[in-house]
């Protein structure tokens, strides 16, 4: 084996390695002239390893050109593969091209339920004055919900006609009807003076018509303080009807009884359509009935331990459905409950 030959062996496996890469039409095609230029058994290949035959003192000078060859067709492969791969991802992107200026689809825009936002306008008022956000659990124990509430074992709440007990007649566990027992709670678990709002679940076994639901929501008011008086129940009320409301309106107290006040009311606003002349929504009374309250029981602050010379209070208690159906002149409050669509994007953005 001459140099001349091995010179000669090494250009022809160049130009035909060239020459095939040139031909190739696809990605396919170019792995195959990759094959016969650069694989074991290519002219370049073969002519590297007779590289061996030639006298040492030629070898290195082949050698680099072997080299040389070998760079060549390899750039001339990397060079090809990468018009294939700029090729195939213009059409791909042609393919999948989005016009990003066509509009989008809208996602369906949610609101907040009209009872939760009845809550949440009672709580921003009651924040205002300095009061807290307490809670209490749904499942609640006799001895919080009627014992220290003051109704004795024969009250009818207690029977199981009115209540959800958890385990059967006699359990002292029930689905509590009222948010009063967190009244306790809170009591029971700090010192006065106490200002907190309690918004909350509560269940009746009711049958649901108009007025009525079984499962619904309330919202109860605690003040205990050194000094409370029904004064201060009174103008406490008479700002929340008037926030709700209008701030023309009158409010008034009208005698009635609750187990866990001492004297009792209830709190009636004047009609906020027809300011009191009579209408359809106050049944021609000039009065809507809103809440129940009074000054707290001094046998609650004896159960929580509180010292009865010094610490006077208020409570109040009221169903939140009632007070989203008369802000929203909803007619039945079944609807509040219903989870209808029609009905519910009705209160997009009102307050
Ligand atoms: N819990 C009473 C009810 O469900 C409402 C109520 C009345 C709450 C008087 C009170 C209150 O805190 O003082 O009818």
């Amino acid at each position: 084996m001459t140099q001349a030959d091995l010179r000669t062996r090494l250009e022809e496996a160049r130009a035909s390695g060239l020459h095939h890469i040139a031909r190739a039409q696809d990605l396919a095609s170019l792995e195959e002239a990759q094959v016969r230029a650069l694989g074991r058994k290519a002219a370049l290949s073969r002519a590297r390893s007779d590289l061996r035959q030639v006298p040492p003192e030629d070898r290195k000078e082949l050698g680099r050109l072997a080299n040389e060859v070998h760079a060549e067709l390899e750039a001339a492969i990397a060079a090809k593969r990468a018009t294939f791969q700029a090729a195939f991802m213009e059409k791909r992107w042609e393919r999948e091209r989005i016009d990003v200026t066509l509009p989008g689809d809208a996602p369906p825009v949610a609101s907040i339920h009209p009872l939760t936002k009845t809550i949440s306008a009672f709580v921003d008022i009651f924040v205002g004055l300095g009061y807290k956000v307490a809670e209490g659990p749904e499942i609640e124990l006799s001895r919080y919900i009627f014992d220290a509430l003051n109704m004795p074992p024969a009250h009818p709440a207690r029977s199981p006609e009115q209540t959800f007990f958890v385990g059967g007649r006699g359990v002292d566990v029930c689905l509590r009807t009222e948010t009063s027992p967190v009244q306790v709670r809170t009591m029971e678990s700090q010192q006065p003076p106490v200002y907190v709002v309690v918004p909350g679940r509560c269940y009746r076994r009711d049958t649901a018509d108009a007025t009525h639901v079984a499962g619904f929501a309330q919202i109860e008011g605690l003040a205990v303080d050194e000094g409370i008086t029904m004064g201060d129940l009174k103008g406490t009320l008479e700002l929340f009807a008037r926030s709700f409301f209008g701030d023309e309106l009158d409010i008034r107290l009208r005698p009635h009884f609750f187990p866990f006040t001492e004297p009792s009311a209830e709190l009636d606003v004047q009609c906020f359509v027809c300011k009191g002349s009579g209408c359809r929504l106050c049944k021609h009374e000039g009065w809507i009935e809103l809440l129940g309250c009074g000054m707290v029981d001094p046998a609650l602050l004896e159960w929580v331990g509180y010292d009865t010379e010094r610490y006077t209070g208020f409570a109040f208690g009221m169903g939140v459905e009632r007070l989203a159906a008369l802000s929203h002149r909803i007619s039945d409050i079944r609807l509040l409950w219903g989870n209808d669509l029609r009905f519910l994007t009705q209160f997009r953005g009102s307050g």
